[in-house]
């Protein structure tokens, strides 16, 4: 897959595609780089943890300070999930969807991994995407049934006005016995509302004119347009009905301990998950 250009926009999106009907696996073995990686290479870390939570949380609070070293450490740990749920994932096909600007597939191919950025959005794919980026909408993938090993999907669901559409997206193009990682925050966790978090609590509209207000500037989200009021109970039960695939896990992505738990909790759990993470496995044929 080459970078491509793209052709045709509608709304702020810009669709574009190369390939990819018939596309088949790389056959190449993957470049593994092992130089050190580009921040905190001293963490190891060990999901679930209090010392992992913590990282995780003073990386996030740095976010605007330090986006390179806040997004590579999250690469870093949801990328050591996959392997945790499935196994290393050199020499595999990841589809990484709704990636904004690469830190995910970044990591991907540092681990030895055949991995695609497929970003609908130019501006979050910034100036330096990965090489062969796609710009592509997760709905309409560029790709035949079942060619991805793992398809990934970080903080895309809430963003999205269809879920079950992009979700079943992301089955289509995974190969039966693949791994599907999908992780959101859902609407009434305490970061629902993204920058104007937790004041949604209060309503969207009041929360975002708080934010022009605190901050001079617009927020980048708006309920309704980029952001979306996903629920995990509703979710949950939307994957269970499919026939496609299992749940291998439902969890809280970031928390310390109870992560599994506090996603049986009905009511509790949108409060207390955070972001719910999603392991998928597609069913056979
Ligand atoms: C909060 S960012 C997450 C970026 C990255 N995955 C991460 O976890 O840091 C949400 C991303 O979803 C993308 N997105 C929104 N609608 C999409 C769609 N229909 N298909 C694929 N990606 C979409 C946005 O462009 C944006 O890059």
């Amino acid at each position: 897959m080459g970078a491509v250009t793209p052709k045709r926009r509608f709304g702020r999106v810009v669709a574009r595609v190369p390939v990819v009907r018939g596309w088949s696996r790389p056959a190449a073995e993957p470049h593994i780089d092992t130089a050190p990686r580009p921040y905190d290479t001293r963490v190891s870390f060990k999901d679930p943890s209090l010392r992992r939570s913590l990282s995780l949380f003073r990386a996030f609070m740095r976010e605007q300070d330090d986006p390179e070293g806040c997004y590579s450490l999250l690469a870093r740990d949801a990328v050591d999930q996959v392997e945790a749920y499935d196994r290393a994932v050199a020499g595999r096909v990841v589809v990484d969807v709704g990636g904004g600007s690469g830190y995910f597939t970044e990591e991907f191919r540092r681990r030895g991994a055949f991995a695609y950025l497929f970003e609908p959005d130019l501006r979050e794919l910034g100036k330096k995407p990965p090489d062969g980026a796609v710009i592509a909408d997760g709905y309409l993938l560029p790709l035949a049934d079942g060619v991805a090993d793992v398809a990934f999907s970080s903080n895309v669901l809430e963003h999205v006005a269809d879920p079950q559409t992009f979700l079943s997206e992301l089955v289509r193009v995974t190969r039966p016995g693949g791994l599907i990682y999908v992780s959101f925050t859902n609407w009434l966790s305490p970061w629902g509302g993204h920058e104007w978090a937790p004041w949604h609590y209060f309503g969207a509209e009041r929360a975002r004119a708080r934010y022009r207000r605190r901050t001079g500037k617009d927020a980048k989200h708006t309920l309704g347009e980029n952001l979306f009021p996903v629920h995990i109970g509703t979710t949950l039960r939307q994957v269970r009905a499919r026939d496609d695939v299992r749940i291998v896990s439902a969890r809280s992505r970031y928390w310390p301990f109870l992560t599994e738990a506090v996603v049986k909790a009905p009511v509790l759990r949108e409060f207390a998950t955070w972001n719910l993470l999603l392991i998928l496995r597609r069913c056979p044929e």
